[in-house]
C-alpha cells in the first residue's frame, strides 16, 4: 500500500484528542502471517476538547471486529485509520486486528528479525518479534489515537511459542506459550514495546537510591553473549549518574534492554524495554574499535535517560521532539565527559556538529530546531533537532548558570511529571526559576540556519573593545532573520601568553554590539567563544600569528584546537584556491603540541585532524570559489604528507609512545593513546609504504589496531591480503563484516570508490535490506567526498538505483540516506547537473514513499 497524496501537518493546528484513554489491554497472538492483536481500551470524554470526532489511527490493518460496550460496530475505514460514532460518555472499546510481521521490511510496528527468512511462511526458529513505534508505528499494530499527548497504562498479554516473550513494565505472570506484562507509568504509544524471540541474557541488578533493587537484562542471540558484559556496565553507570547529577530514580522493577539486527535507528527508549541496534550495543574488544565502545556507552546512556526526559515527561505533539531529543543529548553529553575527557568530548561534539548539522541547516534541509510543520515526521530526526537541539540546552545553562540549571530541572521534573509538554513548558520553568525573560532566547527553537559572528577589535589606553556582530543567511521559508541571544565565552591572554581574563560569558543580544575592558598593560589576544559556547561561524580572519599564538598558549582547550584547526583550514584554503605551500607555523604548531608529552594522546590525536573534505567544499563555496573535489582531496593528501615532513623524526618516538600495554580496556586512557598510535600510523605509512601497518595488522589482538592498520595499507593502495584475510576471519560476524564492508569503500581512491562499492553490491553478503549493512556501504561512499563526487557521476548513479529499489522496502532509511544530496548547489554545473538528473530519476519513481518523495522535493528547492 502506498502513501495517499502528501498532507502538510502545521504546528499551529494543534488540537487535544477528544478522548481520555484510562487504560489498555492488549493481547497478542504471534504468527509470522497472521498475528492478532486484540485491543481493550478505555475511553472517556476530554474535558479539555471541544472535538468529539472518534477517529483512530491505523495502517495496513485488517479489521476483524470491533464494537463499543460490547456492541458490534462496522467503521468506516480509510487508508490512514478509522473513524466511529463514539458516545459522550465513557465507553469501552474492543478490537481485533490481524497483521503480517513476517513481511514487514520498514521496520515500523511489528516485525520479524533477520529479514532474510521473509517470505518464508514458517521463519525459522531464530527469527525474533521485535517492535518499533516512535514516531508513528504503533498505528501498524492496531486502531488507537496513535499522538503523544494521549497516554495510557499498558497491560500486554503475549500467546507465542517463542521461550522469551517481553514487553513494557513489570512482568505479571507468565507460563508455558504466553507472558503477561504491566506498565503502571501512563505512557504514550510511540513508548509500546514487544519482543519474543529465542533470545538468551546476561543479567545483574541495579540498587537504586532509596534501595530498591532493579533486575537488568540484556537480550541477544545465542552466540552474542560474549559481547555484553560492556553495555551492562554502562547501564549501571549511566543509572547511578542520573541519580547524582540529576535525582533520577529508576522506577520499575526491571529494566530490559534487547540488541536486534534489523533496526532504522540507533536505538529506542521504549518504558523498562530498551530495543537497540546490535550496533549500538554488542561490543567486544576483539570486534568493536575504541570508538565503538564509546559510541555504545553514550547510547545505552541516552537511552536509559529518557526514562525521565522522554517517557516520564514526553512532548505533546511531534514539533516538541527537541524537547526529550535535545536534553536527552545534552544529557549524554554531559555524562560521556565525566566518565571520560570533557574536552576530547566537547571536540568531537564540534566536530560531528559541524560535519553534520552546518550543512543542513546551511542547505535545502534548513529547518529550526522546533519545526513548524512536516510532511514525514520520520524526516525530522535530523542533526538540528538532536544536536543543535542539546547546543541550545547548553546555551541556556552558560546564560543562567550551574545553580539556576539544577533547579530549573527539579522544577520541571517536579511540575511536569507523567505529562506531555512543549518547549514552551520547558522555557517557563527557567523563567520561573531565574526571573528572566527568555522571549529572545526562544528564537533559537523558531529561526533555522547558523548564525554567523563576526568580530572587530580596538586598543587605546589599556582599553580593549571587541564589537560582534551578527548575521544568519535566509532558509528555506524563512527570508529574514532576527538577532539571536548569543553566550560568548571569551577570554584574554597577554603578549607573555598569560591570561589577563579569565574565561567569562559575554551576552550578546543585539545585531551588532561591544564589550570593553578596562586596565590592560598591552594589547591582547582573544580566545572567542572558548569551549564552543554557542553553535555559530565565527567569521574571523586573524593572522596565522595570532592562531599560532593561541595554538601554544590557550588555557581553553577546545580553543586551543580550534587554533589548530582555523590553521589547517586557512592553509588548506590556500592551497586549493591559491595553490600556496602547506603553512609552516601551522606545522611547527602541531609540532609542538605533538612533542608536549604533558597533553593527553587523545587531545593530541585529534591536534592531527583536519577538516573534512566536504566541510572544505562549504567553505570554498562560501567564499564564492567554485569547490573541485579532487583539488581538495589531493590539498588534504599533500597537507598530510607535509605533517609526516614535520614530524618525521618524532614519528617512531610517538608511535612508540602511544603503545599500551596489558590488557586491553576500552576506557579514555587506553583508548587515547590508540587513536594516537593510530594518527601516526598514518603518517608513517606515507613515509615507509606501509611497513609498520602490516605489521601492526599482523600483531593486533583487537579491533582497534587491526582496523586502523588496515585502513592504512587500504589508503596507500596496499592491503588487498589483508582485507581477504579480513573477511576469512570475521564472515561470521555480522558487524564486523559491516565494517570489511564500509572500510574498503571509505578508504578508496576518489576514482575507484564507485567501482568498488558496486561490486560490492554484487557481494553474497550484502543483504540490503538490514539498514546497516545497505548504510555500510553507501554511507561509505557519501563520505568519500572525493570518490562521491567523481566527475562521472557514477556514484550518484549508484546511489539513486538503490534508493529507488529500497524505497518500497524501507521508506525511513531511503529517505535519511537522500541527504548524500543535501549540497548539490555547491558544486560546478556539470554535477549539478548529474545530481539533479538523478534527483529527478528518483521524483519520477511511482508510488514513492511519502518519506522520499518530501525529502527529495526538499532537496531540490524551488
Ligand atoms: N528516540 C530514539 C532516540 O533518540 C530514536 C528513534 C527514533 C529510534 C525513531 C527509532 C525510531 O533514542
Ligand atoms: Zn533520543
Amino acid at each position: 500500500m502506498r502513501d495517499a497524496a502528501p498532507t502538510t501537518v502545521f504546528l499551529s493546528d494543534y488540537t487535544p484528542f477528544g478522548y481520555l484513554v484510562d487504560s489498555v489491554h492488549l493481547t497478542f497472538d504471534l504468527a509470522p502471517h497472521a498475528t492478532r492483536v486484540t485491543s481493550r481500551i478505555a475511553f472517556r470524554p476530554n474535558p479539555q476538547a471541544r472535538d468529539r470526532r472518534f477517529f483512530l489511527h491505523g495502517e495496513g490493518l485488517t479489521l476483524i471486529r470491533a464494537a463499543i460496550d460490547g456492541t458490534a460496530i462496522s467503521p468506516e475505514i480509510t487508508d490512514a485509520g478509522l473513524t466511529a460514532d463514539a458516545p459522550d460518555a465513557p465507553f469501552t472499546w474492543e478490537c481485533e486486528v490481524e497483521i503480517d510481521p513476517g513481511t514487514n521490511t520498514a521496520l515500523e510496528g511489528l516485525y520479524m528479525s533477520p529479514l532474510d527468512v521473509q517470505g518464508e511462511s514458517q521463519p525459522d526458529t531464530s527469527a525474533m518479534y521485535c517492535t518499533q513505534c516512535e514516531a508513528e508505528g504503533f498505528r501498524k499494530i492496531t486502531y488507537y489515537p496513535d499522538r503523544p499527548d494521549v497516554m495510557s497504562i499498558f497491560t500486554v498479554r503475549i500467546n507465542g511459542d517463542l521461550p522469551v516473550l517481553l514487553s513494557n513494565g513489570n512482568p505479571v505472570d507468565r507460563g508455558e506459550g504466553w507472558a503477561e506484562w504491566h506498565d503502571p507509568w501512563p505512557k504514550p504509544a510511540y513508548l509500546f514495546a514487544l519482543v519474543a524471540g529465542d533470545l538468551v541474557a546476561q543479567s545483574d541488578s541495579f540498587t537504586t537510591v532509596s534501595g530498591r533493587s532493579v533486575e537488568l537484562n540484556l537480550w541477544v542471540r545465542p552466540g552474542d553473549e560474549h559481547k555484553c558484559a560492556f553495555g551492562m556496565q554502562a547501564l549501571k553507570k549511566a543509572m547511578k549518574w542520573d541519580e547524582d547529577t540529576y535525582g533520577r530514580e529508576y522506577d520499575l522493577d526491571v529494566f530490559n534492554i534487547v540488541a536486534v539486527d534489523d533496526f532504522n535507528m540507533g536505538a529506542m527508549e521504549n518504558k523498562g524495554l530498551n530495543v537497540f541496534n546490535s550496533s549500538c550495543v554488542l561490543a567486544s574488544p576483539d570486534t568493536s574499535t575504541d570508538m565503538n565502545f564509546e559510541r555504545i556507552e553514550a547510547i545505552i546512556a541516552h537511552e536509559y535517560f529518557h526514562n525521565w526526559t522522554g517517557n516520564r515527561i514526553t512532548c505533546r505533539d511531534w514539533f516538541q521532539l527537541c524537547l526529550k531529543e535535545g536534553l536527552t543529548v545534552f544529557r549524554d553529553s554531559q555524562f560521556t565527559s565525566d566518565m571520560r575527557s570533557a574536552p576530547v568530548k566537547r571536540i568531537h561534539d564540534v566536530i560531528e556538529l559541524r560535519a553534520r548539522q552546518f550543512p543542513e541547516d546551511t542547505g535545502p534541509l534548513s529547518h529550526p530546531v522546533r519545526p513548524e510543520s512536516f510532511q514525514e515526521i520520520n524526516n525530522f530526526y535530523t542533526a538540528t533537532v538532536y544536536e543543535k537541539g542539546a547546543e541550545v540546552i547548553g546555551m541556556l545553562k552558560r546564560l543562567v548558570g550551574d545553580a539556576a540549571y539544577a533547579e530549573a530541572l527539579d522544577l520541571y521534573f517536579a511540575r511536569h511529571d507523567g505529562q506531555a509538554c512543549t518547549i514552551e513548558d520547558w522555557l517557563k520553568v527557567f523563567e520561573d526559576v531565574t526571573g528572566r525573560d527568555l522571549g529572545q532566547f526562544k528564537r533559537w527553537y523558531s529561526q533555522s540556519g547558523t548564525p554567523r559572528l563576526s568580530v572587530e577589535e580596538a586598543f587605546d589606553n589599556g582599553t580593549y573593545t571587541l564589537t560582534f556582530t551578527q548575521s544568519t543567511d535566509p532558509t528555506p521559508g524563512q527570508p529574514d532573520k532576527a538577532p539571536q541571544a548569543i553566550p560568548i565565552a571569551l577570554g584574554l591572554l597577554g603578549p607573555n601568553g598569560d591570561e589577563v581574563l579569565p574565561t567569562q560569558v559575554l551576552e550578546m543580544t543585539e545585531v551588532t554590539q561591544s564589550f570593553t575592558f578596562e586596565g590592560l598593560a598591552a594589547h591582547p589576544v582573544p580566545s572567542i567563544l572558548r569551549d564552543f559556547s554557542a553553535p555559530v561561524i565565527l567569521d574571523r580572519a586573524p593572522q596565522s600569528a595570532e592562531r599560532a599564538f593561541l595554538l601554544a598558549h590557550d588555557t581553553d582547550p577546545f580553543n586551543r584546537w580550534e587554533a589548530g584547526r582555523d590553521l589547517a583550514r586557512q592553509c588548506l584554503i590556500d592551497m586549493i584556491a591559491k595553490g600556496a605551500e602547506p603553512d609552516a607555523d601551522y606545522l611547527d604548531g602541531i609540532r609542538a603540541v605533538l612533542r608536549d608529552d604533558r597533553l593527553d594522546p587523545a587531545y593530541r590525536a585529534l591536534m592531527l585532524g583536519l577538516p573534512g573534505q566536504s566541510q572544505l567544499a562549504g567553505f570554498l563555496h562560501e567564499a564564492g570559489v567554485t569547490p573541485d573535489p579532487m583539488a581538495i582531496w589531493s590539498a588534504v593528501e599533500r597537507l598530510k604528507d607535509a605533517q609526516a615532513g614535520a614530524l618525521g623524526d618524532l614519528l617512531g618516538e610517538l608511535y612508540n609512545s602511544a603503545q599500551v600495554t596489558g590488557p586491553y580496556a576500552p576506557d579514555a586512557a587506553q583508548s587515547g593513546k590508540r587513536a594516537l598510535a593510530g594518527a601516526i600510523l598514518d603518517l608513517t605509512t606515507r613515509r615507509d609504504g606501509g611497513t609498520q601497518a602490516a605489521a601492526q595488522y599482523a600483531a593486533a589482538d583487537n579491533m582497534t589496531l587491526q582496523l586502523s592498520a588496515l585502513a592504512c595499507l587500504l589508503r596507500a593502495g596496499k592491503g588487498q591480503d589483508q582485507l581477504a584475510r579480513f573477511y576469512d576471519q570475521w564472515q561470521a560476524d555480522r558487524l564486523v563484516i559491516d565494517k570489511w564492508f564500509s572500510l574498503q569503500i571509505a578508504e578508496a581512491a576518489p576514482k575507484d570508490a564507485a567501482q568498488i562499492a558496486r561490486a560490492l553490491t554484487d557481494h553474497a553478503d550484502f543483504t540490503w535490506k538490514t539498514p546497516n549493512r545497505f548504510r555500510a556501504v553507501f554511507g561509505a561512499l557519501a563520505g568519500n567526498h572525493a570518490g562521491f563526487h567523481a566527475a562521472s557521476g557514477a556514484a550518484y548513479e549508484l546511489l539513486a538505483d538503490w534508493l529507488i529499489r529500497l524505497d518500497p522496502l524501507n521508506p525511513q532509511t531511503t529517505a535519511r540516506m537522500c541527504s548524500a544530496f543535501q549540497t548539490w548547489r555547491r558544486y560546478d554545473a556539470d554535477r549539478r547537473a548529474l545530481i539533479g538528473a538523478q534527483l529527478d530519476r528518483i521524483a519520477a519513481t511511482s508510488d514513492l514513499s511519502r518519506d522520499t518523495a518530501e525529502m527529495i522535493t526538499r532537496i531540490k528547492g524551488a
